[in-house]
Parts: structure tokens; C-alpha cells; sequence
């Protein structure tokens, strides 16, 4: 029989949690992928995030999971704000680069800044901009809630998912499913009509921050929060 019972892998009640058992089970969960950046006194941090989390509406209320060990979400707490920039199916480079330590995170890249400052990468389907309003310790990692400030969606298309390790895109169930994709009342309430001019900000290969370039970018009117 296919589905035959097998005893639990995990039983942290029995003593005891093996790590690498339990991580191989939450990895059955698929997310979406972003990277939560912020900026650190005019310098781009960033690191790739799949715990993010939407929390509530009313406040609007987002989360995500920073781990203890991570080198990079001191900084973004240092600077009391973080933005979300939500993954595009053809966004896996950009993921592993943000969870690499090997090479500088925004060498060469371009981006644009909303409200707190914080990086908007081109590219992505949309992103949160977020004010650091709480803390949770939480085990092994903390949980960084952050109010909403500024959003948008900046792009139709499959987003980024992260699944047993590996980096795939959403495949709608039905036709009808794909074509809501452009048309759904959501995506048409965030697509204001309405444009604005954002300021380019570029990172040499040397890390240093060019900005006020004549290369800006348009992109899609936010919808200020607060
Ligand atoms: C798909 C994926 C999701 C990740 N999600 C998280 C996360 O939710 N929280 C976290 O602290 N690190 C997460 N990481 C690890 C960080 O991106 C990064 O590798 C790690 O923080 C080390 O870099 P740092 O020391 O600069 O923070 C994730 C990595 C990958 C590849």
C-alpha cells in the first residue's frame, strides 16, 4: 500500500531533536524567496530570506526569521528598517548571491530606493518597505516584525520558489489560474496607473555607491502606508 504508516522521524518529545532530520522535513514546505535589504549609513546590505512571512492588514504587518549566526541582520537592525524584494522565477542567480558570502552581495548592481531607504533590485515582482517595529528571540533565530511603510508590484510573472533545496517557479493549476496572474483584483488594485521617477543608485565592482544617475528607472507609483 502506497501509503503505509511510518513511524515519525522526529519525536523532540522523546528527548532530544536531530537538526539535519527535521530541517529535511520543513524543507517539504515550498516558499517564495527574497531578499530583505537595508541601508546602512548610504551603504546596500542584503541577505536572501525565505521566512518572510505576511502578518496582518490592519496594521499592515510583516515578518521574518533573521538567524542568530547571520553576519548581515545586525546591520539591518542597526538601521531600524528593511525592505522585501519579492523574487522572480528567473531571480535564482540573485537569490545565491544573496546567501553567499563568497562575493560582495551588491557589486555591479543597480537599485532604487522607496521611503526608508532600504534597496528595491531590479527585477523583482514587488517589494515591502518596512519600518523594524519588534523583536521576538526565537530559538535559534529571531523574528524581525516590521510595519509596512511603502509597497508595490512592480511585475507580472511566476515567482521565485525555494522546495527541497532546490530553486523552481509556480505552476498554476489551470489556464484560467495563469490568466489571473494579469488579472486578478489584486494585482490591479497595487498597479496604480500612475508613475514616478526613483532615484538610481549603482555599486561599482569596487562597492562603491554611485547615485542621482541619469539612468532612472520607472517604476510602478507605491502605495504609501503611513
Ligand atoms: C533559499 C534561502 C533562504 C534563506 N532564508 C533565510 C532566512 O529566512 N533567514 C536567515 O537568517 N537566513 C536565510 N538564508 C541564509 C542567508 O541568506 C545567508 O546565507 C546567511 O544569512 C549568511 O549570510 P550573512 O552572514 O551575511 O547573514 C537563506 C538562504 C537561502 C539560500
Amino acid at each position: 500500500m502506497g501509503n503505509s504508516y511510518l513511524p515519525p522521524t522526529i519525536q523532540a518529545a522523546s528527548g532530544g531533536c536531530d537538526p539535519v532530520a527535521l530541517r529535511a522535513i520543513f524543507a517539504c514546505f515550498a516558499t517564495g524567496v527574497t531578499v530583505v535589504t537595508a541601508n546602512v549609513g548610504g551603504s546596500p546590505v542584503g541577505m536572501t530570506v525565505n521566512s518572510f512571512s505576511s502578518t496582518s492588514l490592519l496594521p499592515p504587518l510583516v515578518l521574518f526569521c533573521a538567524a542568530n549566526d547571520s553576519q548581515t541582520w545586525p546591520q539591518i537592525k542597526s538601521t531600524g528598517c528593511f525592505n522585501v524584494n519579492i523574487l522572480a522565477s528567473d531571480q535564482g542567480k540573485l537569490a545565491r548571491r544573496f546567501a553567499s558570502r563568497d562575493a560582495p552581495r551588491f557589486a555591479g548592481q543597480t537599485f532604487f530606493t522607496p521611503a526608508t531607504g532600504s534597496p528595491v533590485l531590479p527585477g523583482v515582482l514587488a517589494y515591502i518597505d518596512c519600518v523594524l517595529c519588534d523583536t521576538h528571540p526565537a530559538g535559534d533565530h529571531t523574528i524581525a516584525v516590521g510595519q509596512v511603510v511603502e509597497a508595490a508590484k512592480l511585475r507580472d510573472g511566476p515567482p521565485l520558489v525555494f522546495f527541497a533545496s532546490t530553486w523552481g517557479a509556480h505552476r498554476p493549476a489551470s489556464r484560467r489560474r495563469r490568466l489571473n496572474w494579469r488579472g486578478s483584483h489584486l494585482a490591479r488594485s497595487l498597479h496604480l496607473s500612475d508613475r514616478r521617477r526613483v532615484a538610481d543608485v549603482r555599486v561599482d565592482d569596487t562597492g562603491a555607491v554611485q547615485t542621482g544617475g541619469s539612468a532612472g528607472k520607472r517604476a510602478q507609483m507605491p502605495i504609501a502606508l503611513l
